[in-house]
């Protein structure tokens, strides 16, 4: 294992490294955000406006057969390799089907994705049901090329449809009580057959995030991959991403939403604390029980590069983790 190449982090062409101009631009989409000077107190406000910034430019008129592909984002244009898509879509977690990654696209084929109500409630001025297909046309489509880092060191770099989740949390206008949000996975055993298999697991599938991490502009609603909508073993027709977490951060199918008082329980957490923490961001420095973080395995080419904090997301997060004080 010695002799193993580890490249320095993920890989990237000399001509790619973050010049000026491209560092300059990530100010103006965090600024645009309202995430430089006025800081995170703004964000919430900044999103309205920064609706008027999105490359989507009519929203209420899209229809969902209409939307794929979506305008990529520029911020988030493809600066590594893409991962293939056919190992993107046949090597995944999803627990309520099979804990055999390879296997999982094979046995979706009876889950249901249409129709697909999310409730979205709790401490909230709006709570709202609203069909999956609804969301897009309310808040439109963008691409963003994001890194993707799993907990059991593998990774992989992938084209992602859907709307910053920010705006949807506008929409249903929280109240000051709201310090969390809760989400939850469709739970049918009928049409998932890997939950009977792990029945001691405390499903659904739930995840959490803190209310400034929920409204940061990296974090996605996603609803495609690849330009298309969402595969089901991708978790259709609704999931998260939040890219400077490890990934069971990014809940698939979501049904619920919720804007709780108190840090939500997750699936994982619940299963073992030790291992996977409700906070969960990138950190080489800090090794998993059973697996060293340092360095990750992109899928499909099997190299091993090294792996950077907030999955190298830093520059847009780090400052949400900062020591106060
Ligand atoms: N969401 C649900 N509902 N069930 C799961 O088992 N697995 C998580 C996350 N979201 C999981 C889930 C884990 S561990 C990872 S790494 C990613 O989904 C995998 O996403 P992918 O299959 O699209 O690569």
């Amino acid at each position: 294992m010695a002799n193993i190449l580890i490249r320095p982090g993920w890989h990237v062409p000399e001509h790619l490294v973050t010049p000026e101009k491209a560092f300059l631009k990530r100010r103006e989409f965090l600024r645009q955000m309202g995430f430089t000077g006025a800081g995170l107190a703004a964000a919430h406000t900044a999103f309205a406006q920064a609706d008027a910034k999105s490359p989507v430019k009519d929203a209420a008129a899209v229809k969902t057969s209409k939307v794929y592909p979506a305008p990529r984002h520029p911020e988030f244009s493809a600066k590594w390799p893409l991962t293939s898509e056919r190992v993107a879509g046949t090597y995944n977690n999803f627990y309520e089907f099979t804990t055999d990654k390879e296997e999982v696209h094979r046995l979706t084929g009876k889950f249901v994705t249409e129709p697909w109500p999310v409730k979205i409630g709790g401490f909230v001025e709006k709570p709202m049901t609203v069909d999956a297909k609804e969301l897009v046309e309310m808040f439109g489509l963008e691409e963003r090329v994001y890194r993707f880092r799993c907990v059991e060191a593998w990774a992989m770099v992938v084209p992602w449809t859907g709307f910053p989740l920010a705006k949807l949390i506008e929409k249903v206008a929280p109240k000051s009580d709201a310090k969390f949000v809760r989400f939850e996975t469709a739970f049918r055993p009928e049409q998932m057959p890997g939950v009977a298999r792990l029945r001691g697991y405390p499903w659904p599938y739930t995840e959490g995030l803190r209310m400034d991490e929920a409204l940061h502009p990296l974090t996605m609603v996603v609803t495609g991959l690849y330009g298309k909508p969402l595969p089901r073993q991708n978790g259709a027709p609704l999931r998260l991403i939040v890219p400077w977490k490890y990934g069971y951060k990014s809940i698939k199918s979501i049904v619920k939403m919720d804007f709780v008082v108190k840090q939500p329980n997750t699936l994982w957490e619940t299963l073992a604390p030790n291992e996977y923490p409700f906070e969960s961001n990138v950190n080489p420095a800090l090794p998993h029980p059973r697996w060293s973080q340092a360095s990750e395995r992109i899928i499909d080419t099997g190299e091993r590069v090294r792996t950077l904090p907030f999955n190298g997301y830093g520059d847009y997060v780090a400052k949400l983790y900062a020591k106060k004080g």
